[in-house]
């Protein structure tokens, strides 16, 4: 029998293109650089299934492209925002995702972010590095206490709950504002407070994000939602760019009205060479690397093939975005 056509947007760790190669006929887009709109528009023709990345979009577009042949979309991500679920979900296709496996090694790294930010680890490494290191003195880059400070999480999932329970080690309290489950079964033990938005950016030091993009969550954090936030605190997003307002993310920066930035994701992504915010001390930027450990990544890839060869072959995906489409 003929294997089943894929095309695959990037290389992904060993773990799951060996096994994506092995069973089907794949088309691997080999640059490091994201394959072109146009590109996926002629790659994907004809084929079975598409193992996607977060910076590629599969709208209808690139559905009908593809054909009627198209089983199954499998997203090397937990985050599916760059993907069109109700258009998938009319066409009978499901989407597959990878959740679970990084929610440790993504909340690693946005506590990371976090003592970054408040001991001001970056700043303090350009400083030395600058040649300006010439003594111990008693006010130099005095930063916040993460211990007994207060926690803001905007979103209370997996990676949320995984935030409060570090939280719990530096003695932190944790509030919590989930518009989705307000009374989570898990707050208690994490004793983590469910309260509203407003009560989590006038009272926490840290606000950290950790919603997905949605209509719902767009702007999220705008003007007015910098405003009441603490004069020193400091906001930490690993979530997805466009939760936050990047514009008022810079005035609010710039006046002082919040302390310091600390984000793993941008609006757009890349952030440009030229763009404002890379102008000021006070925010720290990385890459969206928050799941990059090696073990993740490779369960990541593993499970994305998983979810791949499933739709495949037609049965149900491990990890299955729109279930529905089994109804
Ligand atoms: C990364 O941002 C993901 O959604 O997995
Ligand atoms: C993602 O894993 C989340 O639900 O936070």
């Amino acid at each position: 029998m003929a294997k089943p056509k894929v095309f695959v947007t990037r290389l992904i760790p060993d773990k799951g293109l060996q096994l994506v190669r092995e069973f089907c006929e794949a088309d691997i887009w080999p640059d490091e650089l994201p394959p072109s709109r146009d590109i996926i528009l002629e790659r994907v023709r004809g084929v079975d299934g598409i193992l996607s990345l977060l910076t590629d979009k599969m709208d209808a577009a690139v559905m009908d492209a593809a054909g009627p042949d198209l089983k199954v979309i499998s997203n090397y991500a937990v985050g599916y925002d760059n993907i069109d679920i109700p258009e998938a979900t009319k066409r009978g296709i499901p989407v597959g995702n990878t959740p679970g496996i990084l929610t440790d090694t993504t909340a690693d790294f946005a506590f990371a972010l976090l003592m970054a930010a408040a001991r001001r680890i970056v700043e303090g490494d350009n400083y030395t590095r600058a040649g300006k290191w010439k003594t111990w003195g008693p006010q130099l880059l005095l930063g916040a206490d993460v211990h007994r400070a207060t926690l803001g999480l905007v979103g209370f999932g997996r990676i949320g709950k995984a935030m409060a329970k570090r939280a719990l080690g530096f003695e932190m309290k944790v509030l919590y504002y989930d518009p989705v489950k307000p009374d989570d079964p898990e707050a208690e033990a994490l004793r983590a407070q469910s309260v509203d938005l407003d009560t989590v950016l006038r009272e926490s030091d840290f606000v950290s994000i950790h919603t997905p993009l949605n209509d719902q969550t767009y702007h999220l954090i705008s003007t007015d939602a910098l405003g009441k936030m603490k004069p020193g605190a400091i906001l930490i997003n690993t979530a997805r760019g466009p939760v936050v307002d990047p514009g008022a993310l810079y005035h609010a920066l710039q006046d002082g009205e919040i302390g310091m930035a600390a984000l793993d994701v941008t609006e757009p992504e890349p952030i440009p060479a030229d763009s404002p915010l890379l102008e000021l001390d006070n925010i720290i930027i990385a890459p969206h690397i928050a799941s990059a450990s090696r073990a993740t990544r490779d369960k990541m890839a593993q499970m994305a093939a998983d979810n791949l060869l499933a739709g495949l072959k037609g049965n149900p995906l491990p990890t299955c975005v729109n279930p529905e489409v089994y109804a």
